[in-house]
């Protein structure tokens, strides 16, 4: 993961292929800009072996978190890593406990997502028929690989996913728990839609910094500790990342991958 990033990346694994033009070299490792249809990623890619797998990072917010959750060029950093042959993102992610249960350092394998962002594009297709599978918006592989990481993280719950930049008030983040919300953030939408609609496949890991305001009961939820809490725990969060690209799996039988089979698309995919 990232230093500076607030809640890290987007770290794909795929075969890397020559999209892009390469413009640093450095401890083995090559920066990559990438232009899309979308405009520009967040940030050069920094694409790398790990393990003998092909590893590809993107800080979603850039590495000077430039962009806040409702600004990140979501579909443009998707296109991107797809473009570079990624077809496996493990997305880390800061979240806020929803439970007292899920106190911060937990870090947690969400199983599903709850959607409360406003006015985001989350759609690569605004022409024709094409509607995804979206039941079980995580793949099941990367869950799994994660879900066997040292860390012991809590398997399952839903990710609420709010627009932000605020913190929730206490009522909305009640309300979030009421719903069957595990854990709340910023980041998680629409990222993981978009991952599906190009049929890649896309898991989370998150990492409780905070408890939501609706279950502290205190002073609410504030930036400070949410980046505190972060910066405490990057090098364990680095060692799950690394040690998941490794174990996730050569061929993909799964339901991201299947995820456009009959379907028309009326775009062509990098
Ligand atoms: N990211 C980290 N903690 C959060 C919280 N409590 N709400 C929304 N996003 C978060």
């Amino acid at each position: 993961a990232n230093e500076d990033a607030t809640n890290a990346a987007n770290a794909g694994v795929g075969d890397a292929t020559g999209a892009g033009s390469a413009i640093k070299t450095s401890a083995g490792a090559t920066e990559v800009e990438v232009s899309t249809p979308y405009g520009p990623p967040s940030d050069p890619i920094t694409v790398a072996e790990i393990g003998g797998r092909r590893v590809a990072f993107l800080p979603r917010h850039g590495r000077d978190h430039r962009y806040p959750p409702h600004k990140i060029p979501y579909r443009a950093n998707i296109w991107a890593l797809r473009a570079l042959g990624v077809r496996q993102i493990i997305a880390p992610c800061a979240v806020g406990g929803l439970r007292p249960e899920l106190g911060p350092g937990t870090f947690v394998v969400p199983d599903q997502l709850i959607d409360r962002t406003s006015g985001r594009v989350q759609t690569y297709y605004d022409q024709g028929a094409v509607h995804v599978n979206f039941a079980d918006p995580y793949c099941p592989n990367g869950r799994r690989v994660l879900l066997e990481s040292e860390v012991g993280p809590v398997d399952g719950g839903a990710t609420v996913v709010v627009e932000g930049p605020r913190f929730s008030t206490r009522a909305e983040s009640r309300w979030f728990t009421s719903i069957g919300g595990a854990v709340v953030n910023m980041t998680g939408h629409p990222e993981a839609v978009l991952a599906r609609e190009l049929a890649v496949c896309y898991s989370t890991i998150a990492l409780v910094t905070d408890l939501d305001a609706g279950v502290e009961g205190d002073h609410g939820v504030t930036q400070d500790e949410v980046f505190r809490v972060f910066g405490e725990n990057t090098e364990r969060l680095r060692r799950v990342l690394l040690d998941a690209v490794t174990k996730l799996p050569a061929v993909r039988e799964c339901v991201c991958s299947s995820a456009l089979d009959g379907i028309k698309i009326p775009i062509e995919l990098p």
